[in-house]
């Protein structure tokens, strides 16, 4: 196992019927601003039971923010916090709404020009204004981690940022949230977990035993829910392991002392930002053919996840690795999630140059666990998904 330090601050208020509990946990004189995504938690019955919960504070409403937060969208936000003097914001909703509250957070401290720097210079929050959340579908795991993934609509980017200022300072994860959500983003939510728990295992063996254990239960435990889950978003049980497994896929955990790769996020990033594809099924794309050009480095874990996750006993390791591969291929498909580029757009032609000039003109000449897979080598790997 490598050496690492863990720290992991968010509260986790896990389990139905506890939304009155946000009230406790927001300091009590709060300005509050609540901030939501495109309305579906005014159908749902979630906007009221949280409106209710902070009945005795002072609150401003930012809704609207769409699926892959766009930063000036996000500048009128950041004039509400500074015109109203909000002292809390309160994310009610998924990965995207939650990002935006992070981006948020950290641009109501920051005293340079433009805040699109903190995600183009790769600026480190050290410390935000302080927020909670309150997760209305399970996926990427934001709700507990310090991360945050921002679209800028003008120069076609979609970059990361995060710093351990950014974690929220609690998360209410309700299972029955799930109940409205469509299929389609059901599906993304066992994607978007399946896929960061390989990220952070899928490279070569370093003896962490425990931590190859963890990723290895996430896993085993989302092919067996999500379709649980899928065909009957009620199932109390199913519902709240899918959801715990996605807050712990992404906590920062199952990362520590081993290496990660988080080339596929890389690639899927601006898939996203080239074609509006949902960010779930950017991996499911560019997973297959990541893990087979990559396969002599990678063959191990491969391997060893084929064993442990899907059973495969028989063949070499290189034959059980490639079984592995296809087994994932095949789960991906059975959530009704396409895993070929052509599927989304018709326009794909020129994409893997598109990355990989994309990827040279931001120096990203090495991704992955090696810190060598070159835009070369994610040309390829992006054609190979076509
Ligand atoms: O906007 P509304 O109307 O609320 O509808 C949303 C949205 O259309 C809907 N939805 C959410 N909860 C619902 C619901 N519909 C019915 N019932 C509910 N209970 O679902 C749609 C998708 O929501 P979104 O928040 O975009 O989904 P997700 O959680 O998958 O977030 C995706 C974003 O997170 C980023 C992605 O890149 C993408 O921008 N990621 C963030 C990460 C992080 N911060 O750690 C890591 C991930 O790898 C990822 O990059
Ligand atoms: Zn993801």
């Amino acid at each position: 196992m490598l050496n690492f330090e863990f720290k992991n601050p968010t509260k986790i208020i896990f389990g139905q019927g506890q939304m009155e509990k946000i009230a406790t946990e927001i300091p009590s004189g709060s300005k509050v601003l609540m901030t939501y995504g495109g309305g579906s938690i005014k159908k749902n019955g979630i906007y009221d039971a949280v409106t209710a919960a902070l009945k005795d504070f002072e609150v401003v409403e930012f809704g609207g923010i769409p699926a892959n937060p766009e930063y000036h969208q996000l500048l009128d936000a950041l004039k509400v916090i500074k015109e109203e003097q909000v002292t809390y914001m309160l994310a009610v909703g998924g990965g995207s709404v939650i990002d935006a509250t992070k981006f948020l957070s950290s641009a109501a401290l920051y005293d340079g020009e433009e805040p699109w720097d903190i995600l183009a210079n790769k600026i480190r929050t050290e410390e935000g204004l302080p927020f909670g959340t309150v997760l209305t579908i399970p996926a990427t795991g934001s709700e507990s981690n310090s991360g945050a993934v921002i679209s800028n609509h003008k120069t076609g980017e979609k970059f990361s940022m995060g710093g351990p200022g950014l974690f929220p300072q609690f998360s209410l994860l309700d299972p029955t949230v799930i109940r409205s959500l469509p299929e389609r983003q059901l599906a993304n939510g066992v994607m978007d977990a399946f896929s960061h728990a390989l990220e952070q295992y899928m490279t070569y063996p370093v003896k962490a035993g425990l931590q190859d254990r963890f990723a290895e239960s996430i896993m085993q435990t989302l092919i067996e829910v999500g379709p649980q889950v899928m065909k009957d978003p009620t199932d109390y049980d199913a519902a709240g392991d899918f959801m715990w497994c996605c807050t712990m896929a992404l906590n920062g955990l199952i990362q520590k002392g081993v290496p990660t790769d988080w080339a596929i996020h890389a690639m899927g990033h601006d898939l996203t930002a080239l074609y509006g594809i949902d960010h779930a099924r950017t991996l499911a794309i560019v997973a297959g053919s990541h893990y087979r050009y990559n396969l002599d480095r990678k063959k191990a874990k491969l391997a060893q996840y084929g064993e442990r996750v899907w059973g495969i006993m028989d063949g070499t390791t290189e034959e059980k690795a490639l079984a592995a591969i296809k087994k994932t291929e095949e789960f991906i498909q059975s959530l009704g999630i396409d895993t070929h580029l052509s599927a989304y757009t018709d326009k794909y032609e020129n994409t893997a140059t598109e990355i990989a000039d994309r990827f040279t003109t931001r120096g990203w000449m090495g991704l992955g666990e090696h810190k060598d897979l070159s835009p070369a080598d994610v040309a390829k790997i992006v054609e190979m998904a076509y």
